[in-house]
């Protein structure tokens, strides 16, 4: 018997992240041959577009964001794969046609998927169950559910009701496409794949933990979402949070989904209340004159948190996160700081020795450093700051990390949730988000700063860092 069809179901495909991310990884999945049999993509959507133009358009995405793949003879079988249906997602009749044309020619496996602006994402579940396509009688039915995932965690349980009444939790995908960067998986392979990492590991010898997610851009065209989200919702709540829950958490006892989010929810809800005055709260300099921002707005486009762990392993370990729109160029990085060795026999001040720091370079210059003293040449008992480094493409070659949503789409189709988000997970890091929000607005604590486009941020942020003789390190594109 033939292997049944699988349809991807796209809501939403008229929009950017079809035809930028969807669509392009679709695409490159299909040319590693890593698609199911039998496979198709129906973008579902309101405007009025014919398959042709549908695939035109979809074509033009995957010319310009697969990474260098584009071959016409590839693109012409793909190609063949993408249906367009029209559809209004308010209306439930539409979603009646939506079900025609998957029992057609028979009933298979679906994953739907939204990537619709988030206020539809209720609604469309709701259809989805009231018009029985969740039902796994025929095949399997699951469910991806793109960010942001709620306002707060008042708005993110509501949804997390409203998809639980079509869909068990076992067929929902959250996705933070940081976990399918490469990189960020790498995280568990350093710490865990090796032996000489862990024993050191923990408040006995780490000093302090940083994780940095800097973006050069601004706000640019996506004004008005932004301004109603701000830089907590948009980064800390899901892509920072997630860093930090790789970094620190415990081992789990295997790479499955379920063990693996275990513990990442145990590591979050063992992060203690941030304190206000442990955080900064920022907006670059001429947001407020931005297109799609409120003249008055107090939503911060950078912001940076002290925080701590309330565990055995991290015991009084300063954790420092920030992240900001139009900062000095674009890293992501997590820093190490281990402390100092305990008794100096070499002559030299204090302060003159650096101490090791383990970077894991996220992105764009992925790798890993490690910053060591060694001895200068010729000296008598001087020494320099030096850097063993890897370098993916050193290492694997140019062109070896494949794109997050690659990654997440493939291990979707194949059941495998272990990359994505579960709804505790997602409460759980709202619970340390939004008494932070709720709190800068209640109290007007700390005060709203600004900080010049190009720089690395206020000020304030480094002043955070230097209470406790701590100062922010960027090792990640320097070498
Ligand atoms: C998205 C945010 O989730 O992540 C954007 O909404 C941000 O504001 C983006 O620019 C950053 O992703 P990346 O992969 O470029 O670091």
């Amino acid at each position: 018997m033939a292997d049944k069809t699988t349809t991807f179901v796209i809501f939403g495909a008229t929009g950017d992240l079809t035809q930028r991310k969807l669509v392009p990884a679709l695409y490159n999945l299909y040319r590693k041959v890593r698609l199911p049999d039998n496979f198709r993509i129906a973008g579902f959507a309101r405007r009025d577009w014919s398959d042709d133009y549908f695939r035109e358009q979809m074509q033009q995405g995957v010319q310009e964001y697969s990474g260098n793949s584009y071959d016409e003879a590839t693109w012409k079988q793909f190609e063949q794969m993408l249906v367009y249906v029209r559809g209004n997602l308010k209306s439930p009749e539409d979603f009646e046609h939506l079900r025609a044309y998957l029992q057609d020619p028979a009933p298979g496996n679906v994953l739907f998927y939204m990537a619709t602006a988030p206020s539809f994402f209720d609604q469309i579940a709701r259809y989805i169950g009231d018009n029985g396509l969740a039902d796994e009688s025929k095949g399997w039915r699951r469910l991806v559910v793109e960010k942001p995932f709620g306002q707060d965690l008042e708005s993110a349980s509501a949804l997390n009701d409203d998809l639980h009444t079509a869909f068990r939790e076992d067929q929902i995908y959250r996705i933070d496409h940081y976990l399918g960067k490469e990189t960020a998986q790498n995280i568990l392979f350093f710490r865990f794949a090796n032996t000489i990492i862990e024993p050191v590991w923990n408040r006995h010898y780490v000093d302090n933990v940083q994780i940095s997610v800097a973006e050069s851009v601004d706000v640019g065209r996506r004004a008005d979402y932004y301004d109603r989200s701000g830089v907590l919702r948009d980064m800390f709540q899901n892509h920072l949070l997630q860093l930090l829950a790789l970094t620190a958490m415990e081992p789990p006892y295997s790479f499955e989904a379920d063990p693996l989010r275990n513990e990442k929810v145990k590591l979050l809800k063992a992060v203690q209340p941030v304190r206000l005055e442990d955080t900064v709260r920022a907006q670059y300099e001429g947001y407020l004159e931005t297109d799609g921002v409120a003249s008055e707005s107090t939503t911060p486009t950078f912001a940076a948190f002290k925080l701590f762990i309330n565990n055995w392993r991290w015991q009084g370990v300063p954790f420092y996160l920030r992240s900001g729109k139009a900062l000095e160029r674009k890293t992501s990085e997590i820093s190490v700081v281990f402390k100092r060795p305990p008794h100096m026999m070499f002559n030299m001040m204090d302060d003159h020795i650096t101490r090791n720091v383990y970077s894991l370079c996220i992105q764009p210059d992925e790798g890993i450093h490690l910053k060591f003293e060694a001895k200068l040449p010729d000296s008598v008992q001087e020494t320099r700051s030096v850097d063993m480094s890897f370098h993916y493409a050193d290492s694997f070659g140019d062109g070896s990390i494949p794109e997050a949503y690659e990654r997440l789409i493939h291990d979707a189709l194949n059941g495998d949730a272990a990359l994505f988000a579960r709804s505790d997970g997602i409460e759980v890091a709202w619970r340390i988000i939004d008494p932070v929000i709720n709190g800068w607005q209640e109290t007007g604590t700390p005060p709203m700063v600004t900080y010049p486009s190009g720089s690395w941020g206020p000020a304030e942020a480094d002043q955070l860092l230097a209470k406790a003789n701590h100062r922010w390190r960027l090792e990640c594109g320097q070498h």
